[in-house]
């Protein structure tokens, strides 16, 4: 039996491929197959195009998905940046927050971060594996294939290393691809009793080490902000770990602006955040590698505005968009349902959001992902309807019925 699977007809097929990485994007420019059908071997797409032709062409293939109504395939969603191996849960930080204390109040008071490093440290592998693959589940349900998780929530050697094994063995357990990275470097812990650059320097000899010998990532992040690490002390620690070929991005600009003009400055691959980002960094966004990551869930959870990205992409940056799902800042955890509100907030046109959770989050990984080409591993999201503007248009609402993963076609039907 041949391997070839045919998948379609697709009332509209959009590929993302070839997209320009930066600026601005008119709905016009999106690709666009009517009658798609998209040719899948060994996991690989092998050939896009006019379903009925690919059927003629290709009589060994297994067809799959016809008669099943109107149907628009997109790549699958790429969430560039989120916080899903946790444990226990911060509903009082919420509570506070909406009587009116910042969160930069919770975090100095003791609560915040340090509360679910506390319960992260103090929960089984298993049980950081049981809830990191449940949220993978959930991401899944919305047509995600790839999420980075961050660590973050161990602050010492043994949990971020237990932290990212965790992450890399639920790897192997979901069908999405999940890409760890390194956030040793969230907050100076309770704990510690030192300078932060004592912390960080630690972080670099003694963490990275066995990072990098059982190749458990290759990203690392920082947190910029006042309460956390300031930007003399982060520029030396990027300049470190890129010494060890390792990707930066950096939490920037959230409550205060400084942290992603340095992460321009070191060429990291992204700056996430932005909410507080001033003029001169929109303008520094322009065409440059580090792209400028938004996260609409943190605007929502803490009740503050979103990252200026109708101005970044006017500007020519690479915006990307993505959950920043976490316990504290970032309860929800529904990309589809944010990227929808803050394009409507902040007048994105379809393609811009749609290019801010595929292929442009994928640039901010640096992985070939988030577009349908040929050669491109089988990563598509299929929705019921016959106008890519629905997914939007219902803010969250309208589900994929499929995703499919290489040789797989989950339905969730
Ligand atoms: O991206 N701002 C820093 N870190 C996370 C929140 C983490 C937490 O509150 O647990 C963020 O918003
Ligand atoms: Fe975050």
């Amino acid at each position: 039996m041949s391997d070839k699977k045919l998948y379609g007809p697709f009332t509209q097929l959009i590929t993302m491929h070839a997209l320009p990485l930066h600026g601005s994007l008119k709905d016009e420019e999106l690709p666009v197959t009517e009658y798609g059908g998209v040719l899948v071997e060994n996991g690989y797409v092998t050939a896009i195009g006019n379903f009925d032709t690919l059927k003629d062409e290709n009589p060994d293939s297994k067809m799959l998905l016809e008669g099943k109504g109107p149907l628009t395939a997109i790549p699958g969603l790429v969430d560039c940046h989120t916080h899903i191996c946790w444990a226990g849960e911060r509903s009082k930080d919420y509570a506070m927050r909406v009587e009116g204390k910042t969160y930069l109040e919770i975090a100095k008071s003791g609560g915040g971060i340090a509360d679910t490093v506390e319960a992260t440290r103090n929960a089984s592998d298993e049980e950081l594996l049981t809830g990191l693959l449940e949220r993978a589940d959930r991401l899944l349900k919305i047509g995600i294939t790839v999420a980075e998780v961050k660590s973050g929530y161990g602050l010492n050697k043994e949990d971020e290393l237990r932290i990212l094994r965790v992450i890399n063995k639920a790897n192997e357990q979901t069908p999405l691809e999940l890409v760890p990275t390194f956030l040793g470097a969230h907050i100076k812990p309770k704990d510690f009793i030192g300078p932060h650059e004592d912390y960080l320097k630690i972080l670099i000899e003694e963490v990275m080490p066995v990072i990098k010998k059982e190749e458990l990532c290759e990203r690392a992040d920082i947190f910029v902000e006042e309460g956390a690490f300031d930007i003399k002390m982060a520029d030396k620690y990027i300049r470190s770990l890129q010494d060890l070929d390792m990707q930066v991005t950096v939490h920037a600009d959230q409550f205060h602006p400084g942290g992603a003009k340095l992460a321009i400055r070191n060429k990291c691959v992204s700056a996430d955040h932005l909410e507080n980002t001033d003029a001169e960094t929109i303008e520094a966004f322009a065409n440059r590698e580090t792209v400028a990551v938004a996260l609409p869930g943190a605007s929502l959870g803490l009740g503050m505005q979103q990252a200026p990205c109708r101005k970044l992409l006017d500007n020519d940056a690479c915006l990307a968009i993505a959950s920043d799902w976490n316990p504290g800042s970032a309860p929800m955890g529904d990309l589809l349902t944010q990227a929808s509100i803050l394009g409507a907030s902040e007048k994105l046109s379809i393609s811009e959001t749609l290019a801010g959770v595929t292929c442009r989050a994928a640039f901010a990984l640096r992985m070939d992902a988030g577009v349908i080409h040929v050669g491109s591993r089988a990563r598509i999201a299929v929705f019921p309807t016959d106008d890519v503007r629905n997914i939007f248009y219902h803010q969250g609402q309208l589900k994929p019925i499929y995703t499919i993963i290489e040789n797989d076609c989950i339905s969730h039907g």
